[in-house]
């Protein structure tokens, strides 16, 4: 019987190559022993991220040619609107060019004076940004089993309610701007967040007068977990479950680069009317006039067919499946990731990928170095490097995993290939696991460091 029946077949392709292991030591090298400095073309399989990276179907492209780029009242943003308004509920929309850009205008609206917290379930590295650039702080709830690689729980992704009530207690109503709850929680490992939780995370800031927000970058992924893993939702339409969802919050950002199924684009969605008019200026300040906000026409209509794509639920069952199935394949090769696997990506754990490199000489920034000069594989650090420098103390902050993740582009990559990003995991595993020292800071960046960093080995 066979598990997860691919949606899909091949129309176009695009030539990639793997270079010889000499050239890719060299470029690895060039680049600082940092993969962001690669050159795309110097890459075999790109799992530095799902984001843009997505392939689009052909009524995507066809869409395009309806793109209307007039520069007020385009019909493309109307589509956009009617696609948003049926797949969330929500009625108001402001396009923007892509996710941070609804998190600044976000917050350029919600945090008016420094000094306001964003209590949420951990926050995306621009988010927290964003949230700091306001001169607020991000506050981070997550339930305790979200920061333990191997803890069982089906919804790693779910804000502690005992950690929000405390946040409410010590900051009060008047200095906490919203409350954020990313879904699903791509710093956390890509784990979804439960219709119940967001049900009581709601309640509790509908009787405590906050407002609450979804970052909805993967919304169609969390319903689909939501689905699979949750009591009483089995028989429940991914389409029913991403309108519930949305009932328990006053809006959202969102990153269509995700489960927009677009290489770029993004909106906020909300509720209130009042709370629409007044970010409506804010959105032409830094994105354009509110009916296209740093997008083309085109591009609204590619996303507008996009959002309604996502919540194919054979698109999802096989999409989730290929992230599933890499990380059970590495598991059957005893490669420590976090599990359950979630989403987007499997994450592999540095500290128990490599158990002798000290934690202060980032270890997961070694395996994405090593997976690179193995099998021209790129996939990216979220851990010691990405988390930076506390804004307050300037130490170094330790974040309680130090993860690798393996990014699965969107309708992109074939069983072929997932086949092969295992044996070159594996493979670095097996060789190269009693490796006893790490990585060091050659050019330390300010700032969101990961980016542009460069290293030295030790
Ligand atoms: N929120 C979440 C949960 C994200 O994962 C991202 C981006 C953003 C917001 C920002 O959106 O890139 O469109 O401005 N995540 C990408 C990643 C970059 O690789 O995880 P953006």
């Amino acid at each position: 019987m066979v598990r997860h029946v691919v949606p899909y077949r091949i129309k176009v392709v695009e030539p990639i190559r793997l270079l010889t292991r000499e050239d890719r030591e060299r470029k690895i090298r060039a680049a600082g022993l940092n993969v962001f400095r690669l050159r795309s073309d110097d890459v075999y399989i790109d799992l530095l991220t799902d984001s843009g990276t997505g392939a689009m179907s052909a009524a995507q492209w066809s869409q395009l040619m309806l793109g209307d780029e007039s520069y007020a009242g385009s019909s493309s943003f109307y589509r956009l609107e009617d696609s948003i308004q049926r797949v969330t509920g929500l009625p108001f929309v402001i396009p923007v060019h892509q996710g941070r850009a609804a998190e600044q205008v976000l917050d350029y609206v919600l945090m008016p004076e420094p000094g306001m917290v964003v209590p949420g379930n951990t926050h995306f590295d621009t988010t927290k940004a964003h949230i700091e650039f306001r001169g607020g702080r991000a506050v981070d709830c997550t339930i305790p089993e979200g920061f333990d690689a191997e803890a069982a729980h089906p919804f790693k992704g779910n804000v502690d309610m005992d950690r929000l009530r405390d946040a409410y207690k010590e900051y009060g109503n008047a200095a906490i701007a919203y409350v954020l709850i990313t879904v699903t929680c791509n710093s956390g490992g890509g784990q979804p967040v439960s219709m119940e939780n967001i049900r009581e995370v709601s309640t509790f800031c509908r009787e405590h007068d906050l407002k609450v927000f979804f970052d909805a970058a993967r919304f169609a992924e969390n319903a689909y977990f939501i689905q699979q893993r949750e009591k009483g939702y089995a028989d429940t339409s991914v389409r029913d479950i991403v309108l519930e969802m949305f009932t328990h919050v006053d809006g959202c950002t969102m990153s269509a680069k995700k489960d927009g199924l677009v290489p770029i684009g993004g909106f906020l969605a909300l509720r209130s009317e009042a709370l629409y008019e007044e970010m409506k200026p804010t959105d032409i300040l830094f994105e354009g006039f509110y009916t296209y906000g740093g997008m083309s026409g085109m591009n609204m209509d590619a996303m507008a067919q996009g959002l309604l794509e996502v919540v194919d639920e054979s698109y999802l069952a096989h999409r989730i499946g290929q992230t599933v199935s890499l990380g059970d394949n590495l598991r059957r090769l005893d490669v420590p990731i976090v599990t359950p696997v979630g989403g987007h990506a499997v994450f592999i754990d540095g500290r128990r990928f490599f158990p002798k490199v000290p934690e202060d000489q980032f270890p997961a920034q070694l395996v994405t170095v090593e997976l690179y000069r193995e099998g021209g594989v790129r996939a990216v650090e979220i851990g010691s490097c990405l988390a930076g420098r506390d804004p307050d103390s300037g130490e170094n902050i330790r974040p309680s995993l130090d993860l690798c993740r393996l990014t699965i582009p969107r309708r992109v990559y074939t069983q072929e290939h997932f086949d092969y990003i295992a044996d070159v995991v594996a493979t670095v595993y097996a060789q190269q696991q009693g490796r006893t020292t790490g990585l060091a800071f050659d050019v330390e960046s300010k700032g969101i460091r990961h980016f542009t960093s460069t290293f030295r080995e030790l």
